[in-house]
């Protein structure tokens, strides 16, 4: 936790905002992407979807994988609480749904589905893209399938597998947005990078989650940074944007969302 404390306060120092962006294709990106904040229709589904999870009080037996958690005790969790301490919140479940739209991807991939907060993000009023997401806990997985089928988001495909056993099943796919979010372990985070590497083109973007939670995630994140491949990261605290555009000047960006 004091890491996290330590993390942020350099965050706040070295953040800045659009205007000492001069890099035009991150300058788009955040002014009219992540920035804007136009109300679209599919915020209120988005509202709904969560608010019917935050409203499920059964309890589900959780199998933890990776880094576990710093909220639960118990392996018997509410769905209700699920939902509202590993579900992202309304506010990046907004900004995941602009993203899909801003760069017209067709093909998602998430890491980590939960209960499916961030899919749904990504699925509503995105009909025309193929979402693949990978939980490893059979419980949780099955309350997320249940609300993608009872809010018709059948443009998603659920894998009930490891992050481990679900990669290499994935053969030559490619996807335009990468979405990493959960094992927040350095070594972890790093081989799911490596291999995902094979999955991009040159427009993908990789966002990992969580890059300052740990002094792990936090060696794991200057690594990838440093990756020779890697043009452009924005640092936004919670999450990390990778993108590996060859027309850019390799350099990183510490913005505040
Ligand atoms: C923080 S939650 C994901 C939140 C979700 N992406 C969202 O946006 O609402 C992380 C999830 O990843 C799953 N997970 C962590 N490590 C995993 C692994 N190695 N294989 C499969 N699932 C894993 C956990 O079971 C957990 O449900």
């Amino acid at each position: 936790m004091w890491h996290l404390i330590k993390a942020y306060f350099s965050f706040i120092v070295k953040s800045t905002n659009q205007h000492d962006v001069h890099s035009p294709f991150v300058y788009d990106l955040v002014t009219k992407c992540f920035y804007n904040n136009k109300k679209q229709e599919a915020y209120t589904t988005l509202s709904a979807y969560k608010n019917q999870l935050l409203d499920n009080h059964d309890h589900i037996k959780v199998s933890d994988f990776g880094a576990g958690s710093r909220v639960f005790k118990s392996d018997k969790r509410k769905v209700s609480a699920i939902a509202k301490n590993a579900g992202i919140s309304l506010k990046r479940g907004q900004l995941l749904n602009r993203l899909v739209k801003y760069l017209n991807a067709t093909a998602i991939l998430e890491l980590g589905t939960s209960v499916g907060i961030g899919t749904a993000a990504m699925a509503i009023d995105n009909k025309e893209v193929k979402i693949t997401t990978v939980e490893g806990c059979p419980e949780t997985a099955k309350v997320a399938k249940n609300h993608f089928n009872s809010f018709h988001l059948d443009h998603i495909k659920l894998i009930n597998d490891t992050f481990e056993n679900a990669l290499p099943t994935l053969t030559d796919q490619i996807f335009d947005i990468v979405y990493v979010d959960g094992n927040h372990q350095k070594e972890a985070t790093l081989r799911y990078f490596n291999q995902l590497l094979k999955h991009r083109h040159n427009n993908t973007v990789f966002i990992f989650d969580d890059i300052h939670w740990s002094a792990e995630m936090e060696a794991a994140w200057k690594t990838i940074k440093k990756h020779p491949e890697v043009s452009v990261t924005i640092d936004t605290f919670q999450w990390g944007f990778v993108f590996f555009r060859k027309e850019q000047v390799k350099e990183d960006f510490v913005i505040r969302i």
